[in-house]
């Protein structure tokens, strides 16, 4: 008899012999009658065993979580259940087999009330849950989807090294030190990055690898140390053609996945303007309400404090929230307090229902508050959050005020799907802890203009992220291939020529080569799977994920190593 599973199962099926394998997933025992939900990965299916029935010993004897074998007759339900697919019918038990036992389980899977630490302690008995199973095929969904529209483009799929040398992404690299080469270490790669611009110069021209990526960084919810890329590089192909086909495959695992038709081309953005209109890099579009920058409004007010700060460069800007015109001032403290973590001085505040109140309302003249009506479109009652001081302070944290609020008010389309472009990137970023400028992507993004990197502030790169609902959900670029261009690069980026030999030589010495124009991106397989999923939680899209603190709570790595170990690879550990 062939295996099937119980979801295949319906009424029509009435009255076949079927054989069924599962975990006993819910007991009953009414009158003369025990009733198992056995289920298996496909869903539930309810057995019945009468007290005539010579299986009947056996039945009392199961508890839950038993891995059981039945044979049966598919009968219809007298009393259906319409919440499970398989409720109009059950079966009738010929003969029981207990495959195997199980010790009550830590906590019941089918509860919502456990605590993450004991689900991930005992992650299979959590992967047993219908909901993460469900992710983990999603996911699976998805790789199948990527390969098979990626093969029809002729991309080839190649896997390069896990124990390798520093890769560029800027995060901390994780250390595995070599027992055979005393003193020495590899990195696992934060990314292939180097190894796919290699596969350009050795003549691939389309690759791509589902691959696997290391990165020692602060964790959050949508980062973990180690996630995976759907990683892709290409030769002789413009941006515009790289991102045409990334559309197509994101077009396809939306539909493939989720059946979902996604509008192509999909929009476009520079980073100038996501910042400026939405204080963010990675803005999230299923809500409007961008940002206004009213910094001329206020050219000629009397309020000293802005005058001081347009003065002194800065500027002034606001959010427009009609949903929030009875926020209390109260409610409005909670929002000043949360734009001062960004940064911010204070917040400011109007509100407007046909005329302006709040805290900086007698500061408005005439002239001014009908410039306002006009430039913010105030036709209801609306609150106007306003934020002064330096131009970068303003946009972040009125950007993240932006979603904040949004939450709060429930504004956010939890079924809608906003997908954008951010292109035009930096070239650099300042970095507060390193004193320095660093690479915004990575050392090997190619400039819009080389002769023009002086000025890094302004320097933009051929780099595009794809945003999705406000992640960030992959990233790429047109690479340098021209090996005096990518040492200038390196010079700005503060590299000696020693350094930038020592770390990336063995590109460097590839480019020499005949490397043909080439670029990329790789997409975060975790995000994209938790944004189809609809979670916000990336640890429940991997099977065996860490904590924040980077630990495995069922391997508990990372754990000690013996002193032979050590001892191996040379390695002492201070007290
Ligand atoms: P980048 O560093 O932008 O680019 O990474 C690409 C995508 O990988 C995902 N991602 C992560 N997902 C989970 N946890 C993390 N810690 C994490 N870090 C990154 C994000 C991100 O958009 N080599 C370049 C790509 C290229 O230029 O082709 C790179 O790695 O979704």
């Amino acid at each position: 008899m062939k295996k099937i599973s119980n979801a295949q199962l319906n009424v029509k099926n009435v009255g076949e012999t079927v054989e069924l394998y599962g975990w006993a997933s819910k007991i009953r025992k009414l009158g003369n009658l025990i009733f198992i939900d056995l289920r298996d990965r496909s869903g539930i299916i309810q057995l019945v065993v009468n007290s005539d029935n010579i299986n009947y010993e056996k039945a009392l004897e199961i508890k839950n979580e038993y891995v059981l074998k039945v044979n049966g007759t598919i009968v219809k339900r007298s009393n259906p259940n319409t919440e499970i697919p398989t409720g109009e019918i059950e079966i009738d038990v010929t003969n029981l087999e207990i495959l195997n036992t199980s010790m009550p389980l830590p906590f019941d899977i089918k509860s919502d009330n456990v605590s993450e630490e004991l689900r991930l302690k005992y992650r299979y008995l959590d992967l047993r849950k219908e909901e993460l199973q469900s992710y983990l095929i999603t996911r699976h969904k998805i790789t199948q989807s990527v390969r098979k529209y990626l093969d029809n483009l002729g991309f080839v799929e190649v896997e390069t090294p896990i124990l390798t040398a520093t890769s560029p992404e800027g995060a901390r690299d994780y250390l595995v030190p070599s027992r055979i080469q005393k003193g020495t270490f590899y990195a696992l790669p934060q990314s292939p990055q180097l190894f796919k611009q290699l596969l350009m110069v050795a003549g691939f021209e389309k690759y791509y690898q589902i691959a696997r990526c290391f990165r020692d960084e602060d964790l959050r919810a949508d980062r973990q140390p180690e996630f995976t890329q759907i990683d892709m590089e290409m030769s002789f192909l413009t941006q515009e053609e790289i991102m045409e086909i990334t559309e197509g495959l994101i077009y396809n695992v939306f539909k493939e996945v989720k059946g979902i038709e996604i509008k192509l081309p999909i929009d476009r953005m520079t980073y100038d303007e996501a910042m400026n209109l939405y204080g963010s890099d990675k803005p999230d579009l299923r809500f409007e309400n961008p940002i206004y920058d009213i910094t001329d409004d206020f050219n000629d007010s009397d309020f000293e404090v802005f005058n001081t700060i347009i003065k002194n460069g800065g500027m002034v800007n606001a959010l427009v929230f009609n949903e929030a015109f009875n926020y209390s001032r109260k409610d409005i403290d909670k929002l000043t307090d949360y734009v001062k973590i960004y940064g911010a001085k204070t917040l400011a505040f109007l509100k407007y229902n046909g005329e302006f109140t709040g805290s900086i309302a007698k500061f408005l003249n005439e002239n001014m508050a009908l410039n306002l009506i006009k430039k913010l479109n105030l036709k209801e009652n609306a609150l106007i959050l306003i934020v002064a001081g330096d131009k970068k302070i303003v946009k972040n944290a009125l950007g993240a005020l932006r979603c904040k609020v949004a939450r709060d008010l429930e504004l956010i389309d939890k079924d809608k799907y906003a997908l954008t472009w951010v292109t035009d990137f930096p070239m650099f970023e300042y970095s507060e802890e390193e004193g320095r400028y660093i690479s915004c992507h990575h050392p090997f993004t190619l400039p819009k203009d080389i002769n023009n990197l002086n000025d890094k502030e302004n320097a933009k790169a051929y780099a595009y992220d794809i945003v999705i609902n406000g992640y960030e959900a992959g990233g790429g670029s047109l690479r340098i291939y021209n090996p005096t261009d990518q040492e200038k690069v390196l010079k700005e980026l503060g590299f000696s020529k020693e350094e930038a030999e020592a770390k990336f030589g063995f590109l460097l010495k590839a480019l020499n080569y005949g490397c043909p124009p080439h670029g990329g991106l790789a997409i975060g397989l975790e995000r994209l799977t938790m944004i189809l999923c609809m979670t916000d939680n990336i640890r429940d899209v991997i099977a065996f994920p860490k904590t924040t603190s980077a630990s495995c709570l069922m391997t508990d790595a990372p754990s000690e190593v013996t002193e032979k170990q050590l001892k191996e690879l040379h390695i002492r550990l201070e007290d």
